[in-house]
């Protein structure tokens, strides 16, 4: 391959469920890639073994490392991955929170502005927006954050924009709907502990790894009366972050893009797509409406569609939670 004159790409949170599968499409452009992980999530046979990718074992709150880092190596830009992610936790635990996603976040962008690295990828949220006014949200949506979790991304591109300012610090915030599957290869996937999304739990409970599926809510204003939400494949995503990259090595203004699938899924099809896929029967429990759940999350990707060119390459619920069932089987089974 004709890769020699690629940059390097620090990619922090490199060995986590997202960063990996970006680290693998930055490895599939050409670029050199080293993973900054503090391993508290991630897992180190990812990264070393499966993506045979520079492992720093280390934190975004070390400035001596991120200096050492940024003056020993080459690095071009950064992917910011590295966060903590369970909104709940975060509502009891804010500090911890503030701490590693805004705190030691602005220690990296610090180290990066004294190197003179200016350009950074972001991993943002569509939490940021709170209970939604118009569906599908646009990247106008009025911004009201209603955890802990939501208010540290929202507080990072706050801090990104005035980076902009004071500093002509460039960068691109993708603002996810619900990262789902994973990499086709089946090599890949989603291994959060403990886990909080709907669809490794529901084929954690096909494994028989959990007992049931929890359905919260089933009286929503939806056609089945479950919640419906925005699932985009993790492969998508990452091919989402190389071209927001190459924006930015192109001298690209900061933007903030949501990314989604531009469609919505209920509770209950997911449930049905997982029983599909699986050939398996899954328990389900129904339960009361979480707080702060809102009926129906839909991003419109129309702007990252436009700018970046981005195309969803598989918005198909099946093929996202078949491509999840080949992980977990490998993973789990
Ligand atoms: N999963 C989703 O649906 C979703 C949705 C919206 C936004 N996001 C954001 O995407 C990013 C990645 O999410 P994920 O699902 O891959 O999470 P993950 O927990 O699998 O990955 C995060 C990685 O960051 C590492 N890490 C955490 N704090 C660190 C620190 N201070 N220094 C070094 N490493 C650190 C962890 O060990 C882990 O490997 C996060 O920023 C998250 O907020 C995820």
């Amino acid at each position: 391959m004709s890769q020699v004159n690629k940059p390097t790409i620090l990619v922090t949170g490199g060995a986590g469920y997202i960063g990996s599968h970006a680290v693998l499409a930055l490895q599939r452009a050409g670029y050199e890639v080293i993973v900054l992980d503090n391993l508290v999530y991630g897992h180190r046979e990812l990264v070393e073994d499966v993506l045979k990718v520079e492992l720093v074992v280390g934190d975004t709150s070390d400035r001596p490392l991120l200096d050492q880092l940024f003056t020993t190596r080459d690095i071009a830009a950064v992917m910011h991955f590295a966060a903590y992610i369970a909104v709940g936790e975060s509502v009891v635990e804010p500090a911890k929170y503030y701490r590693n996603n805004v705190s030691s976040t602005l220690t990296l962008l610090e180290a990066m502005v004294a190197a003179n690295i200016k350009r950074l990828v972001f991993s943002s949220t569509c939490a940021i927006y709170g209970e939604p006014q118009q569906i599908p949200m646009t990247e106008a949506h009025p911004q009201n954050p209603l955890s802990p979790y939501a208010t540290s991304k929202w507080m990072v591109e706050k801090i990104l924009a005035d980076f902009d300012l004071a500093y002509n610090f460039k960068s691109v915030a993708f603002r996810y709907f619900n990262a789902s599957g994973a990499e086709s290869s089946g090599l890949l996937g989603e291994d959060h502990n403990p886990e909080t999304h709907l669809i490794p739990l529901i084929l954690l409970a096909a494994l028989g790894k959990r007992e049931s599926i929890a359905i919260f809510g089933t009286d929503y204003p939806t056609p089945d009366g479950t919640a419906l939400r925005d699932y985009i494949h993790v492969t998508d995503l990452a091919s989402a972050h190389v071209l927001g990259l190459e924006y930015l090595l192109q001298g690209g203004e900061s933007q903030a893009f949501n990314l989604g699938n531009g469609s919505g899924f209920s509770v209950r099809e997911v449930i049905e797509a997982a029983q599909q896929v699986t050939g398996r029967e899954i328990k389900v429990v129904e339960r009361d409406r979480r707080p702060g759940d809102a009926p129906i999350l839909v991003g419109s990707s129309a702007k990252v569609q436009q700018i970046l060119n981005w195309q969803p390459q598989y918005a198909d619920l099946s093929k996202i939670v078949a491509d999840a069932w080949q992980w977990h089987q490998k993973r789990h089974g």
